[in-house]
């Protein structure tokens, strides 16, 4: 075993239950340490990982430049073929110029004029979830709050039917199992099938549009693509399933772990009830950075870096610790301690450099009203049972937060 196997198991289950005392012994013993279960060099200073986000050196593919043959990599299993279409033909795994012209497109959307519009139907959709909550006495914050309110917006952006948003979830769930570190054939198998099962539903939804467009962001795409603005049908696809489970998935796990991290920090709680105008966006990011909902990022590397004086060749991988770089001492003043008025926050929860989160305003947005609301309707609300973290390390949450008034 080597050194850095002993300071980082992300599969251990003391790790995922807190992972920040091992990432502390990580940022102490180097910058930048080979791993070799996943042949990644991780990278766990805020610095450095800021720095190599914003680094073209380094790029979500490498398939811009390189053939797998040359970039010294193996192409997929061709069995994971419908999951890679519809991932790699979504900007998130696109370089520039595709990336550019995809994100142009999208950006549409999401200015801050159009998120700030959206405002008033999050905070009185945000309103209704809790209030049904609390005319129930309590029940599952996860079920009940945080995942309804982001898949309900994200949906009604892209103008899916309500009737078919229970599907969301399933699929969206199924095709994020392949962000895990070393994703088994299981995991790879259910990403498959859904893949296959959302693009044969997106592309329904696109026929339906392109015979009757309304105002939604699909039949905004469809508008640009017969404009001549060249997006291929699978980009427009692939688009929508971003959007979807970018659009929501870190959205319903920085709320949960946002509220357990309230439960166990009462005096903070209790500093938020008594002045919620005043806390409520200083905490909202605080919550982001406390306990990362996103823990890690991947970069390929297209051309050397260097990192401390280590040389990192062309067709490595680095793996960036957003969990870590979000408790860096050298960044954060008492890092491990919950702050909801912490005035200094670059917690580069929603990245940087081109990727940087298109969807950063409207998750602002989304956070506060779920947190508003309940501050508001459940002055009293406390947790009835320990939660159970879902095994997962990258994408970090919570199976359920049962709590009552
Ligand atoms: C708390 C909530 C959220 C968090 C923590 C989050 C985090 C992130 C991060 C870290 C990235 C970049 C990953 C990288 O650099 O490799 C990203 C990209 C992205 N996010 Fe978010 N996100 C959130 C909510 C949203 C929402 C609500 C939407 C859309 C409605 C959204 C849409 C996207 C899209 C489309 C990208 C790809 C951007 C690109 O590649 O240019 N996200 N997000």
């Amino acid at each position: 075993m080597n050194a850095t196997n002993a300071l980082f198991d992300p599969w251990d289950p003391e790790f995922i239950a807190d992972p920040y005392p091992a990432y502390a012994r990580l940022r102490e013993a180097g910058r930048v340490h080979y791993f070799e279960p996943t042949d990644q060099w991780l990278v766990p200073h805020h610095a450095d990982v800021s720095a190599l986000l914003r680094d073209r050196r380094l790029g979500r593919t490498y398939l811009h430049r390189f053939t797998h043959e040359e970039f010294g990599r193996q192409a997929p299993p061709p069995g994971h073929e419908p999951f890679h279409v519809l991932n790699d033909n979504g900007m998130l795994d696109l370089e520039a110029p595709t990336h550019t012209r995809i994100r142009r497109l999208v950006s549409k959307a999401f200015t801050p004029r159009t998120v700030e519009q959206l405002r008033p139907y999050v905070e009185g959709l945000a309103d209704k979830l809790v209030r049904d909550l609390v005319a129930d006495g309590g029940g599952d914050l996860a079920a009940r709050v945080a995942e309804p309110l982001p898949v309900a917006v994200i949906a009604q952006m892209l103008g899916i039917p309500e009737s078919d948003r229970d599907q969301l979830r399933p699929w969206s769930a199924d095709i994020c199992g392949m962000y895990e570190l070393n994703p088994s054939e299981e995991t790879a198998a259910r990403a498959v099938s859904a893949s296959l099962e959302f693009t044969a539903y997106l592309r329904e939804l696109i026929a339906v549009r392109r015979e009757k467009p309304g105002d939604d962001l699909v039949s905004g795409l469809i508008a640009a693509y017969e404009d001549g603005e060249s997006l291929s049908e699978q980009e427009m696809i692939s688009t929508c399933v971003l959007l979807l489970n970018a659009g929501h998935e870190a959205t319903v796990n920085a709320t949960v772990n946002g509220w357990y991290a309230l439960f166990r920090n009462p005096a903070q709680l209790a500093a938020l009830r008594a002045d919620p105008g005043g806390l409520v966006p200083t905490a909202v990011e605080e919550l982001m950075r406390y306990d990362t909902p996103l823990q890690l990022f991947e970069r390929w590397v297209l051309d050397d870096i260097e990192v401390d004086g280590t040389t990192i060749p062309r067709g490595s991988e680095v793996a960036l610790l957003f969990g870590s770089a979000n408790h860096d001492p050298a960044v954060f003043a008492d890092p491990a301690a919950l702050d909801l008025a912490r005035a200094e926050n670059p917690h580069i929860s929603f990245s940087a450099g081109i990727h940087y989160c298109i969807g950063a305003p409207l998750a602002r947005i989304e956070l506060a009203a779920s947190l508003g609301a309940l501050l508001r309707r459940a002055p009293g609300l406390r947790l009835t049972a320990e939660p159970e973290r879902k095994p997962n390390f990258v994408i970090r949450g919570l199976r359920e937060l049962l709590v009552e008034l």
